[in-house]
């Protein structure tokens, strides 16, 4: 049985000041919860502020990027270790915004997922197709190059430290998500990637998470589904009693 992981991702949203206002909010709601893995990831300068207001909680913060290397000069650039170093556990790889506004490639994914994973930091891996790709019925052949692309030169040990996070570009930030069939599909033909690039076991072990306007109406739908092991929330996170509502689904 796998894990249900639900996690936030705040964008370019919140102060440091706002992070501990929503942790203070958030919290005492999903007190009962504790049968989820929940992620938080706020932007680099509120991670210190999100790591001590959710001590003690479980609730695991992550950053949303990182470079790939170690050190160097890379103005403006942040490495895992620094990630790790702020006591965050996770990070977000490979975003569609990150691929769409800063033209982050597959390769590019890749050698951040290794960066990340050699850091100790749980990679949450995002593949997902844009509109034109799936009504011109590319999906697949998307998602295959995107997984081959970042995941495929990974060891089995790397590939069972990562989560996978399936999101469709039509369905982020739209208000259109996809329904829990089309998510599922998709989960299905990525665990059948795990399949043939490691190993059954692999393949039924990895996590993947559904993201694209995950909402509190939508995710007992989407949940249900037994391909869909979380959810990355993008604009619902943001309030607390909206994202604990998912949380909670
Ligand atoms: P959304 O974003 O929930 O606002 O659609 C999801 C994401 O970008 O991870």
């Amino acid at each position: 049985m796998r894990r249900p992981v639900i996690a936030g991702n705040w964008k370019m949203y919140k102060t440091r000041a706002e992070t501990r206002a929503f942790f203070a909010a958030f919290t005492p709601l999903i007190a009962a919860s504790n049968d989820v893995d929940i992620i938080v990831a706020p932007p680099f300068t509120a991670l210190s502020a999100a790591v001590e207001s959710a001590h003690g909680t479980g609730i695991a913060i992550a950053a949303q990027n990182l470079h790939g290397l170690r050190e160097g000069a890379f103005t403006g650039e942040i490495s895992a270790g620094m990630i790790v170093e702020s006591g965050c556990s996770s990070v977000i790889v490979g975003h569609s915004e990150r691929r769409q506004y800063f033209a982050e490639t597959d390769e590019l994914v890749h050698r951040k997922t290794k960066a990340a994973l050699a850091a100790g930091l749980t990679p949450i891996v995002c593949v997902g197709e844009i509109l034109s790709e799936r009504e011109g019925n590319l999906t697949k052949q998307v998602l295959k190059r995107q997984f081959e692309g970042a995941l495929g030169a990974l060891t089995p040990e790397e590939f069972s430290r990562i989560l996978l996070a399936y999101e469709p570009v039509w369905a982020i930030g739209t208000g259109r998500t996809a329904t829990p069939e089309i998510a599922a599909e998709a989960h299905q033909y990525l665990r059948g990637l795990a399949a043939a690039n490691f190993s059954p076991e692999e393949a039924s072990a990895v996590r993947i998470l559904y993201g694209g306007s995950v909402k509190p109406d939508n995710i007992s739908g989407l949940m249900a589904h037994d391909q869909i092991d979380g959810a990355l929330v993008g604009g619902a996170s943001l309030d607390p009693e909206s994202f604990a509502a998912i949380v909670n689904f």
